[in-house]
């Protein structure tokens, strides 16, 4: 029997998900179009549609959106330098605003009356969903139904068995998130923030005793913020981020061990692996501290921590979002050159960087006797630069001895 109402769940095939698929069924009596979006997790697609569908889903979309991910959320966050608090590359973060827009285009499409995702109630996540949802179709309604019911996993298991769904022999003690643009691993001993991530959470980085006894050397060309070659040649977007995850990662380079401050105000353990993220932020940083003043980048800092704030707390469509980007392109004219990064048993470090736009000025930098930097103007200089500073402390200073 065919329904007349449809809902679009976001589906990942995990057993949240396939029991949403169920559940909504039962409780708004409605058809189930199922959507998983290719943000390069690298699983086995194919199949979980065929899952969707085994447990009762009337149809499964399944999107290639690598291209788009890399091309128009993972590089402007290149030139954002974003990383949250300083550490995290915001790897789920940006799928998140995407899968949501191919969630409301479906809806749309469809003609569904909701729009459904597995998110519980306590991670950034649904926030992040609901929030794109709500602007991009404020008809829709937004349903999270693994936050509604609540169950511990045996109680989903539980319902799992009494409804047929098959459940998968769960593959580690871990939950992962996994795109192009990071790893995240979540769950099991990671929970306790004094225990050491165990290996076998790693999937993308090698141990460092199996990385290779010579360094490896990397080459990344930028243009305009954007990177576009390896070792001098050219890539797509996604070859070229795969490519980088695949030679830092060897090198064992792409380990992120952070305590993480969530929007619903929990500190939590992350760990990720983000390979490529993690050397063309670093490379990409370089970079700009050749090409740009210092009141640039100084002020550039701050714009940067803002981006990553709003991304990782789910305001990708606020207005401020278009507002900083226009500063941070503005910025990335000149921001085009190449850098040279040096990989090595777990370290990276850029080793050389070069631009036609370099502000390096070897005349005024060299120790040598060939400068044209007049030294005589230091002088006076020290006595402007530190007059404010003398004025406060003698005062000060005299103050204390009355
Ligand atoms: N803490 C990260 C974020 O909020 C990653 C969450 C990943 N989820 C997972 N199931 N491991 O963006």
């Amino acid at each position: 029997m065919k329904l007349t109402d449809k809902i679009v769940l976001a589906y990942s095939g995990g057993l949240d998900t396939s029991v949403c698929i169920k559940w909504l069924k039962e409780k708004f009596m409605a058809d189930i179009i199922t959507v998983t979006v290719d943000v390069g997790q690298k699983e086995n697609l194919e199949e979980i549609g065929k899952r969707a569908q085994q447990i009762g889903a009337i149809k499964h979309y399944l999107i290639d959106s690598k291209e788009e991910f890399v091309k128009d959320y993972v590089f402007p966050s290149i030139k954002a330098n974003a990383l949250y608090e300083s550490k995290y590359p915001l790897s789920t973060s940006l799928s998140r605003p995407l899968i949501a827009s191919k969630l409301v285009e479906i809806a749309e499409k469809e003609g569904a009356f909701a729009v459904a995702h597995g998110c519980t109630g306590k991670g950034n996540d649904q926030v992040r969903f609901e929030v794109t949802i709500k602007a991009l179709n404020p008809k829709l309604k937004v349903m999270a139904p693994a936050r509604e019911w609540n169950f511990s996993r045996e109680q989903e298991i539980k319902y799992a068995k009494e409804h047929g769904i098959k459940i998968e022999p769960k593959k580690s003690v871990f939950s992962i998130d996994q795109n192009l643009w990071g790893r995240s691993i979540e769950c099991g001993p990671i929970e306790d923030p004094e225990v050491e991530p165990p290996l076998e959470a790693f999937e993308w980085t090698k141990p460092l005793n199996e990385a290779p006894e010579e360094a490896s050397y990397v080459s990344i060309g930028f243009e305009k913020g954007v990177p576009i070659t390896i070792n001098g040649e050219e890539k797509k977007p996604v070859e070229l981020v795969s490519n980088l995850n695949q030679i830092a990662g060897m090198n064992g380079v792409g380990i992120i061990d952070h305590i993480e401050d969530r929007l619903v105000g929990i500190k939590s353990h992350e760990v990720y692996e983000c390979p490529a993220a993690l050397c063309l932020i670093e490379a990409h940083k370089d970079l700009e501290k050749l090409v740009l003043t210092r009141h640039e980048l100084f002020f550039k800092e701050i714009i940067d921590s803002q981006w990553a704030w709003l991304v990782y707390s789910g305001l990708w469509l606020d207005p401020l979002k278009k507002d900083l980007d226009a500063f941070i392109n503005s910025t990335q004219e000149r921001v085009s050159g190449n850098v040279r990064i040096k990989l090595y048993k777990g370290n990276y470090r850029v080793v050389g960087r070069s631009s036609p736009y370099s502000l390096y000025d070897m005349n005024l930098a060299t120790y040598g006797i060939s400068s044209k930097f007049d030294q005589s103007l230091a002088q006076g200089f020290i006595e402007l630069w530190g007059l404010p500073t003398r004025v406060a402390y003698s005062m000060l200073s005299k103050m204390k001895k009355e």
